[in-house]
This record gives C-alpha cells, sequence and structure tokens, in this order.
C-alpha cells in the first residue's frame, strides 16, 4: 500500500522515472518497471491498466498514458518496440509454444532461457523442457549436471512424471526440466513404440491432469520445448504436443536456407500428429547493426513471412553470450544491456500474439486429442 501511494507523485507529469532505489535488491522487480517503462505506447488511451505482478510490485498499477513516449532509435516501430501493456492475467489454457529449427546455434536455448525469464518476470509461471542432450538451457539457467537426476529422458521414457522431474531456477516462477546426455539414447529406444511421437505428449497431458488439482498459483501458464538442432524424433515430439511454433532465426547469409525444410515439417506434423499446431512467430536473432549484410536478411525475410516475423529483433550482444557461463539468463546478468531488453519486448509481442490469434485450443484440436484447456 506504501508502494501504491509513492508511486503516482513519481510518474505524473511528463518523464516517467521509476523509483528504481525501491526495487533494486530485486532484478525481476525492475525488470518489471522496464518492461512497463522501455518504447514507445503507440495507443494509450485503448490500453488498460498495466498491473505488474511481483513480490515488491503486486500492489502497484501503472497507468500506461504515463510511460514515456519517446521512440527507441535504431529499432523498428510497431508492437515489438512498443511495451503495449498487454493484459497481465494467466492465459486460460497453459499453453506450449516449442522453440525450433533444425540449424545449431540460431537462439533457440538464449530465446528459451531468455524469453522464459521475461514472462515469469511478468508474472506468468513457465516450465521450460530441455530436449537437447547437450542439455544447455539447464546449464544456462544453474542447474548443475550432478543435480539432473531426473531429466526429460525420464519423462519421455515414462519412467518419472513431469512434475517430478521439474526443478526450481534462480527465477522465480520459472521451472526447468532438466536435459541430459541420455537423451541420444532416447531415439533407438522409442523407435518401435508406435506412440514414439506422442511420449511427451502424453506426460504433459499427465501434467496437465496434476495441474487442475493444484492450487491457481501453483499451475503454470506457459510452457517452452527448447529442442535440439536437428528435426529428430525429439523434435517431432516437441512438434506434436505444442500449441505453437516459434523459430528463431539467427540473421546471417543462410537464415532462409532450412527455413522452408521447417516449413514444411510444421505443416507435416500438422496434418498428421497435430491438427491444432501454429506457427507462433519467427524471431531474428544476433542482429549486428554494423553488417549491411544483416539489414538485408532481416527484410528478405519480412519480405518472405510477413506478418509472422516479430517486431522485436534481437541485437547479438556480448552479454547475451556471457550470461550463460555464470548460469543465469542475460535479464538477471545484465538487465539494461540491448539483449536484455529486447528479450522483454519480445515477451510482450508473444503475449500479445497469444491474446490477439491464439485462443484455447480449437474443438477440432481437443477431438484430436489435444490438450485440454485447465480450468481457470
Ligand atoms: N543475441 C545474442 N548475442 C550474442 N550471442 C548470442 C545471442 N544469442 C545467442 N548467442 C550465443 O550464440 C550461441 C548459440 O546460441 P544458442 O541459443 O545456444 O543456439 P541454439 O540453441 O539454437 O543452438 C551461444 O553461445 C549463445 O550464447
Ligand atoms: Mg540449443
Amino acid at each position: 500500500m506504501a508502494l501504491r501511494r509513492s508511486v503516482p507523485a513519481e510518474i505524473r507529469g511528463g518523464a516517467f522515472r521509476y523509483p528504481i532505489r525501491q526495487v533494486a535488491a530485486h532484478p525481476l522487480a525492475e525488470a518489471c518497471a522496464i518492461l512497463g517503462l522501455a518504447g514507445t505506447c503507440p495507443r494509450p488511451r485503448r490500453v488498460p491498466v498495466i498491473k505488474l505482478k511481483n513480490e515488491l510490485w503486486n500492489d502497484l498499477a501503472v497507468r500506461p498514458g504515463s510511460y514515456k513516449k519517446s521512440h527507441q532509435p535504431g529499432l523498428p516501430t510497431g508492437a515489438g518496440n512498443g511495451i503495449i501493456a498487454p493484459h497481465l492475467r494467466r492465459p486460460k489454457v497453459l499453453r506450449i509454444l516449442v522453440l525450433a529449427n533444425q540449424k545449431g546455434g540460431v537462439g533457440k536455448t538464449t530465446t528459451a532461457i531468455n524469453l522464459g525469464t521475461a514472462l515469469a518476470a511478468i508474472g506468468e509461471r513457465v516450465l521450460i523442457v530441455d530436449l537437447d542432450p547437450q542439455g544447455n538451457a539447464s546449464t544456462g539457467l544453474g542447474i548443475a549436471r550432478e543435480n539432473r537426476k531426473v531429466s526429460a529422458y525420464d519423462v519421455l521414457t515414462g519412467e518419472a512424471t513431469l512434475g517430478a522431474a521439474l526443478k526450481e531456477t534462480s527465477v522465480p516462477r520459472l521451472y526447468i526440466v532438466p536435459g541430459t546426455i541420455d537423451l541420444v539414447g532416447l531415439e533407438p529406444e522409442i523407435a518401435a513404440r508406435a506412440d514414439r511421437a506422442f511420449c511427451l505428449k502424453a506426460a504433459l497431458g499427465g501434467f496437465l491432469e496434476e495441474q487442475t488439482r493444484a492450487p491457481e498459483a501453483e499451475r503454470f501458464s506457459y510452457t517452452l520445448l527448447d529442442c535440439p538442432p536437428s528435426l529428430n524424433l525429439l523434435t517431432i515430439n516437441a512438434l506434436a504436443a505444442a500449441h505453437s511454433v516459434v523459430v528463431p532465426l539467427q540473421c546471417e547469409f543462410f537464415a532462409l536456407e532450412g527455413l522452408s525444410q521447417l516449413l514444411t515439417t510444421v505443416e507435416e506434423v500438422k496434418n498428421t500428429l497435430n491438427p491444432g499446431l501454429s506457427i507462433h512467430g519467427i524471431v531474428l536473432t544476433m542482429f549486428d547493426s554494423r553488417n549491411t549484410l544483416a539489414s538485408q536478411v532481416v527484410a528478405d525475410v519480412r519480405g518472405f513471412m510477413g506478418g509472422k516475423v516479430y517486431e522485436t529483433v534481437i541485437p547479438r550482444n556480448v552479454r547475451v553470450s556471457e550470461a550463460p557461463s555464470h548460469g543465469k539468463p542475460v535479464l538477471l546478468y545484465d538487465l539494461k544491456c540491448s539483449g536484455a531488453q529486447a528479450y522483454l519486448r519480445l515477451a510482450t509481442e508473444v503475449i500479445q500474439r497469444e491474446r490477439q490469434n491464439f485462443g484455447p485450443p480449437s474443438a477440432a484440436a481437443n477431438a484430436a486429442g489435444a490438450l485440454e484447456p485447465l480450468d481457470t
């Protein structure tokens, strides 16, 4: 209550100065503050009051009309740049997004970690499932190898439930099912099974059932599936279980190469295993403004994929690449760096698209055995 009283005085009138000293102790609280601050609010009157969900800011409501209306130079205009206050309510269903691209090193894991952190920072309860035998998402979130006794492998083979495998991370509301090298052996092990493409879906189905019995505060709103760099059975399991695909695409010469193969695979999965599957969006990663080719790549990808490409472009930023070696998302490692800021904007865009384009799973998808909505 004290916070609520103190803030309007700080935000009233032109420039919006957040009382950072009150939140500096908690990096995620600061993340929330920046989420409300950065960029432009294109249609302030139409945007409802944003309620920042954070332990420290639970009672703090900020009016978007008081956002600073400066455009950030060098960044694209539009929804991605403008941090529009989304309805920061939980989705009615557990949304399962898969980070997929058969190319390695394009930013799948980095996006899973930092998009997950950003979603958690704005109040969502997020689970990352690390499906890569390299276990980079687990390492990047500070889960030591000796603490991966129960892993995604155990979940996919049915030896453990997803609920039993998930681990807390240092980020409040962000959990992970760790990945281990055992996943390399999964494919030959399940290849002969008729349900080999649905192991993850079955595990997630069981998890959803558990979730319906959990108190509301303990229910997850997003699951991010971090895929290995190939279109193998692990990736197919992820595509068969997900609602939507987020494709990280590196801003390099060969960006479009392989994208059509991935899109074809998504289409095949949609036609056979998962009718409800859709492309959520394409996120351009590792953009280097000094490289003239990078801008051309952005233009080409936007020309090819149109509105499917998120407005937010993730810049190449050394802090992003340093963060995993500290076992931290970049949002905690260096919240103010351009990479962290971009991931906050991406999270806002993801939520906006969720609201605009993706309702609860369609009746057809449910009939085909897709995951049941949570009753929240
Ligand atoms: N925006 C970025 N700026 C700088 N380095 C990045 C950025 N995104 C990812 N990286 C680095 O690029 C490498 C590959 O990223 P990663 O997310 O592991 O790709 P993938 O999971 O697709 O294989 C990692 O070393 C990561 O730290
Ligand atoms: Mg990876």
